[in-house]
């Protein structure tokens, strides 16, 4: 069963509490919770004190994906909200070796992220150290985008180099991801499906779920 982790970008931010336990009880596995600060993507969000606030609505991991420069700064603040999974992106991060340590260091899983056009070999000597790898397969910032087809073949590099190097880090994708194409990215080798516009501008969030889980 594929891990499904529905985005709360796409959620009515008014109801964020009644949405986050609507998909939890939907069967969702994991929160994602999208941080964007305006520079490493043209988008702004949310930051620790709503992440603070949604750690006391759902049991459920929350999978906080940073796309944001300096996360070294942050980083001790995401890890107080309540984070369980840490994901910085390979391109703001050019000390990622010591990012990745910090992250562990607070007790949290630590994830890196890759951009559409940043190459798996970028990874290759610190995926013995990840405990999740997120592939994006929209360019970051928004929500509602078109699944970039060649993230598939990304994917299975990366499934490859996860197996080959030992390394038990999960693979995760984000992005234009739906009951449509949720069969072949895991048959890619993908284990966990963020999914926002698709699960959140449904009107039924079990049926979507359901469909994402049994890819
Ligand atoms: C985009 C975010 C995604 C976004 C996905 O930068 O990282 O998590 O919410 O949204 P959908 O599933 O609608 O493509
Ligand atoms: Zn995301």
């Amino acid at each position: 069963m594929a891990i499904v982790a529905p985005s709360i970008l796409s959620a009515d931010f008014c109801r964020l509490g009644e949405e986050i336990k609507e998909v939890e009880k939907a069967g969702a596995d994991w929160i994602h919770i999208d941080v964007m600060d305006g520079h490493f993507v043209p988008n702004i969000t949310i930051g620790p004190p709503v992440i603070a606030s949604i750690r006391k609505a759902t049991a459920l991991p929350l999978d906080v994906h940073l796309m944001i420069e300096n996360s070294d700064d942050f980083i001790h603040e995401f890890a107080k909200a309540g984070s369980d999974i840490i994901t910085v992106h390979q391109e703001a991060n050019i000390h990622l070796d010591r990012t990745i340590a910090l992250i562990k260091s607070l007790g949290k899983k630590a994830g890196v992220s890759l951009n559409p056009s940043t190459g798996a070999e970028t990874l290759r000597h610190v995926i013995k150290d990840v405990d999740l790898v997120l592939i994006m397969s929209v360019n970051p910032g928004f929500g509602g985008q078109s699944f970039i087809g060649y993230s598939l073949e990304k994917a299975r590099e990366i499934r490859k180099m996860i197996a080959a190097s030992g390394s038990k880090a999960k693979l995760e994708i984000d992005g234009g991801v739906g009951p449509d194409n949720c069969a072949e990215i895991v048959a890619a080798g993908v284990d966990a499906l963020v999914a926002g516009s698709a699960i959140f501008k449904s009107d039924n969030y079990y049926e979507i779920i359901k469909k994402l889980k049994s890819a």
